[in-house]
């Protein structure tokens, strides 16, 4: 999400006349997009603004600014805590950077962190920064509402609304055209992706009215559809779903196009009801399993991907436990696992007392890591044999012998490159494994 983003200030500052440069030493702004979700991150942020203080006493006209989640959070406080910062800027402000960058040229220091009912970037072509040239992101919408209550981000980024599928589906074509082959559609929730269509018009961003002969509501499946029936040789994933919004609609329409990837992220945050019904989840571990089984259902070969919180409020061992036993049943092919980490502003933090020790929340999370490892490893085993259709990203970290790609269930796999090219599909047989990579042989 926030690599999106800076997509997008990369777009709307070049648009101003200024220039993106890959070096500090270049750079007389500089610009960290930043996430709060968990207070780590917030802390590595301001490590790395009290690094740069020693490259500002070499280069002094260089200014830093904050963009994104933590802007948004702590506002102009960030900069009475941080005095080399100059310029804080939230979320859904990015329009107003060219004019807080000249007011910070003035010699004043600028904050804007007005959040925004409408705004989605619809009009504005981002700027791929670092690309491959292969795959990029296309956010098709922002903010959130579901208010889990551990979670700051419908504080730092407001309230849900879904962006014109028409420019969703006007950028999906222009990167195919420019030899992308894969993109991911970016959503807090994707799947309550909606956008009205009144009296048989559009309604654009700017509030513009259209007449088309069209459907009256483009919900997430009509929007996958769309984005996929632009050509079989375009990839299109996305992320994240919410398990209470999954629907078989999606699934259907998935299951229709073989260029629509068969992976899931499918958060389930904890195998307890008690939890989640503690972190408003607004689901069942039944109702979840159910999903899960759908999933199965439409796509076999669909892989599943998880977040899961370790150490949530009152959460008890037998509520731990409950973790690793859904763990056990859905064998997920990768989870992203986290220590519960209590946010200000929060339900939790308000009502909910942080009241399992640091230790032992690591003590969970590790037991966490140690059973998914494990079996992500035995779901790899069972891929040896196997050849799937990669589509090639680029040369191996390991030996520039070597090419890696992925297959559509988002899995890496590494291959002696042979006459293999980036940005091509190519089938492989899968010969090895470790827990995180594919090994493979050019068929
Ligand atoms: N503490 C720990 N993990 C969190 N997440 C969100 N908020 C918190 C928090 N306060 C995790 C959830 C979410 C992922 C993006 O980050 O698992 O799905
Ligand atoms: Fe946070 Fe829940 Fe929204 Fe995800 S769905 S961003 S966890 S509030």
């Amino acid at each position: 999400m926030n690599f999106a983003d800076s997509e997008v200030v990369g777009a709307i500052l070049t648009a101003a006349g200024h220039t993106v440069v890959t070096t500090v030493e270049e750079a007389t702004f500089l610009l960290i997009n930043t996430c709060a979700i968990r207070d780590n991150a917030e802390q590595r942020v301001r490590h790395r603004v009290r690094e740069l203080r020693a490259i500002q006493n070499r280069h002094r006209e260089l200014r830093i600014g904050i963009l994104g989640c933590m802007a948004e959070r702590l506002q102009s406080r960030l900069m009475a805590e941080e005095d080399n910062l100059s310029l804080v800027c939230g979320p859904d402000a990015y329009r107003r950077l060219p004019e807080l960058i000249e007011q910070v040229r003035n010699g004043q220091q600028a904050a804007e962190t007005e959040l925004s009912t409408t705004e989605t970037y619809a009009d504005i072509e981002p700027v791929r920064l670092g690309s491959n040239g292969i795959s990029a992101y296309i956010s098709i919408m922002r903010g959130c509402q579901n208010y889990c209550s551990y979670c700051v981000v419908p504080y730092t980024r407001g309230r849900e609304r879904s962006r014109d599928p028409q420019t969703i589906v006007a950028e999906a074509r222009s990167l195919f055209d420019r030899g992308y082959r894969e993109v991911t559609l970016l959503g807090q929730n994707v799947n309550s992706y909606e956008w009205r269509v009144e009296n048989g018009e559009w309604r654009t961003e700017s509030g513009e009215r259209r007449v088309e002969n069209g459907e009256r509501r483009v919900g997430f499946p009509e929007l996958m559809d769309m984005v996929a029936s632009i050509d079989p040789q375009l990839r299109v994933r996305f992320a994240t779903s919410h398990p209470k919004d999954l629907s078989d609609k999606l699934l259907e329409v998935m299951a229709a196009h073989q260029n629509i990837c068969r992976c899931i992220h499918l958060p389930v945050q904890s195998g307890s009801n008690r939890m989640l019904k503690a972190m408003n989840r607004k689901y069942t571990v039944e109702w979840y399993l159910d999903r899960v089984d759908a999933i199965r259902r439409f796509m076999p070969d669909c892989s599943i991907t998880t977040d899961v919180i370790a150490g949530f409020c009152g959460e008890t061992l037998d509520d731990h436990q409950a973790t690793l036993d859904l763990f056990h049943k859905v064998r997920y092919d990768y989870a992203f696992m986290f220590k519960y980490s209590e946010r200000e502003g929060t339900y939790a933090s308000r009502h909910m007392p942080d009241d399992i020790l640091d230790a032992e929340k690591t003590r969970r999370l590790n037991e966490i890591i140690a059973l998914q490892g494990q079996i992500a490893l035995e779901n790899n085993q069972k891929e040896i044999g196997r050849e799937y259709e990669v589509l090639v990203e680029g040369v191996s970290h390991r030996s520039d012998k070597q090419l890696f790609g992925r297959n559509s269930q988002n899995k890496v796999i590494v291959f002696d490159r042979g006459d293999a090219q980036p940005g091509t599909y190519r089938r492989v047989r899968v010969d090895s494994c470790t827990a995180a990579t594919l090994l493979g042989t050019l068929v």
